[in-house]
């Protein structure tokens, strides 16, 4: 945890106050010490200054949902949309067969490379699941990778309910699923997910499962509403999860359910787009119901090969047709509050010393200018990582 001042920051959003002109911030020990007007800013001996040059300033990006771990390619299945064929989660087994046979070695430069792709397009914590293993070995060699990952801060979850892998009996997957969450827990993981879908997991079985979890100390998160409406949005909101993710297919009522228990809502529209499911309204669902909105790139080789939390702000913005500060806040405290974490995701006084410099003199320009990297520095507990 270091010490910082930025200094000539062109506008600086906390969230704890309106956006600061001409600003600056301190940060010692790794937690925000103070902000304001950069000319009020009082000696601060000899602290490691950063220029800002004018440029916008944001909390760090919290992208809450990612696979970032695998080996192998999906491209296949890609250019296999491209003429019109649906995605389908069986595909998950292909990357399953890839990530088996890597090494805890390779698959760690495989997703080290990822993670840092991540930060310096912004993002400074990043939650990623396993998923990809799906033996007890597989499943816990991922999470060691997951929790070994250097850059940003990172939080791992158990997702050994992925898909019932070919060779195995759903009963008995599911239960070894159950059996294996206390290793699971030992090995850093402090949420366990399950994908509820046709073709993965039943809402019964999503139940059973997240229901041990609980009993174990994990917090829970769901893949809900993707491809058709099962019913497990409402099992989020039944059971307390922290985020309910993709919501696709969300009903009005399951919306307003997921509101009322504080479900956060995490909009993943890359995959959307990857997966041309053409569906973008859910957005809109989920904000009439008064749901909190998170944003994540979702990154994982089938749905959302994409590192980059901008430009999934930028489909949320462009193609759910949610307003810039919503998306930014979405991006920002709206992870946080997924990952139920509040010293992230805003940059008020005692916050992490988390944050990016744009490549611009506004934050809204990190939406409005596409193709491009629009992040120029992204600073994590303080230290400059990129
Ligand atoms: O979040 N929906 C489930 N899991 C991933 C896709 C996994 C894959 O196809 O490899 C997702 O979209
Ligand atoms: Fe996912």
């Amino acid at each position: 945890m270091s010490d910082l001042v930025v200094r000539r920051i062109g506008r600086l959003t906390t969230w704890a106050r309106p956006v600061v002109p001409d600003a600056a911030l301190v940060i010692r020990d790794g937690r925000v010490e103070w902000f304001g007007p950069d000319r009020e800013l009082n000696a601060t001996g000899h602290l490691p200054e950063l220029d800002a040059g004018g440029a916008a300033v944001l909390p760090g990006l919290v992208d809450c949902h990612t696979h970032a771990v695998w080996a192998g390619s999906r491209r296949d299945d890609f250019v296999g949309r491209l003429s019109g064929a649906p995605y389908s989660p069986a595909g998950i087994h292909s990357t399953v067969a890839a990530t088996r046979a890597a090494s805890y070695d390779e698959l760690r430069a495989f997703a080290q490379r990822r993670v840092a792709t991540m930060v310096r397009n912004g993002t400074t914590t990043v939650e990623v699941k396993s998923g990809y293993g799906l033996t007890v070995d597989d499943e816990l060699k991922l999470l060691d990778v997951a929790a070994a990952l250097q850059g940003p801060s990172v939080t791992t979850t158990y997702l050994g309910a992925h898909v019932v892998p070919r060779d195995r009996d759903r009963d008995d997957y599911v239960d070894e699923v159950v059996q294996t969450l206390p290793e699971a827990r030992s090995r850093g993981a402090t949420w366990c997910d399950v994908f509820c879908d046709e073709g993965a997991f039943t809402v019964d079985e999503a139940r059973l499962i997240l229901t041990e979890a609980r009993a174990h100390g994990f917090g829970l998160r769901i893949h809900a509403e993707q491809m058709t409406r099962t019913g497990a949005a409402a099992l989020a909101a039944e059971l307390g999860c922290a985020s309910a993710d993709h919501l696709d297919h969300v009903s009005a009522n399951d919306a307003a359910a997921m509101a009322a228990a504080g479900v956060v809502a995490v909009l993943v529209p890359v995959a959307s787009l990857y997966t041309r499911s053409g569906r973008w309204d859910h957005a809109t669902t989920l904000t009439k119901a008064g749901c909190t909105l998170a944003v994540a790139t979702d990154c994982n080789p089938g749905t959302s090969w994409c590192e980059s939390l901008p430009y999934a702000m930028q489909l949320a913005c462009l193609e759910m047709g949610l307003p810039v500060e919503t998306v930014l806040r979405a991006a920002t405290l709206g992870g946080a509050q997924a990952l139920r974490r509040d010293d992230i995701g805003h940059l008020g006084a005692g916050g992490r010393g988390d944050l990016v410099v744009l490549d611009a003199a506004h934050e809204a320009d990190l939406l409005a200018h596409l193709g491009v990297n629009g992040i120029s520095r992204t600073i994590v507990g303080g230290s400059p990582n990129g």
